[in-house]
């Protein structure tokens, strides 16, 4: 759901966003407060993996690597390389480990030019991290 607006705001005694009735009632002050609530950009990382049918509220942060299970709702920001799943989803597992997770965070393979990328498909589609890291320091 994308547009950065959470909604109507249900906390006015009218949910309706009655401000977009301005141009058709004389009379009615360009003064109304704004009833649609901002939650700010949604932000999709690097390699997220979506599954198919998934919702993701406005204004949701997903950092790289994570995944998102099939028909999920997504309502609260996911960390690198969590997998979430549900809804309203919950965390299912991390990927990898903290360290493995720390290690792949700071290689940014997505940042590598697509030379080294196409070279290094065999690694990374692997689970070889040790290979991963040798690449790394190279
Ligand atoms: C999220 C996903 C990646 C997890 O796969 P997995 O790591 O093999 O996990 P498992 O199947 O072992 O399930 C682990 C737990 O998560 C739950 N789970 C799995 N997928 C779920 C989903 N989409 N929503 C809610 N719960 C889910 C399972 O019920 C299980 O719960 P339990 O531990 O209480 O028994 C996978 O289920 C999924 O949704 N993949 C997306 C498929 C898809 O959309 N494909 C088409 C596009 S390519």
């Amino acid at each position: 759901m994308m547009g950065g607006n959470q909604g109507h705001n249900h906390n006015f005694i009218t949910s309706f966003p009655l401000e977009i009735l301005q141009k058709d009632f004389d009379g009615y002050k360009n003064s109304s407060p704004i009833a649609y609530e901002r939650k700010g950009n949604t932000e999709i990382g690097n390699d997220v993996w979506i599954g198919v049918e998934a919702f993701i509220m406005p204004g949701i942060k997903i950092a790289d690597g994570a995944v998102v299970g099939a028909r999920s709702v997504i309502t609260k920001n996911i960390g690198p390389y969590e997998i979430w799943g549900g809804n309203p989803a919950k965390l299912i597992r991390k990927r990898f480990s903290d360290d493995v997770i720390e290690q792949l965070m700071k290689i940014q393979w997505w940042n590598w030019d697509i030379d080294k990328i196409i070279d290094n498909i065999d690694v990374l589609a692997s689970g070889n991290i040790e290979k991963l890291r040798e690449i790394k320091a190279q």
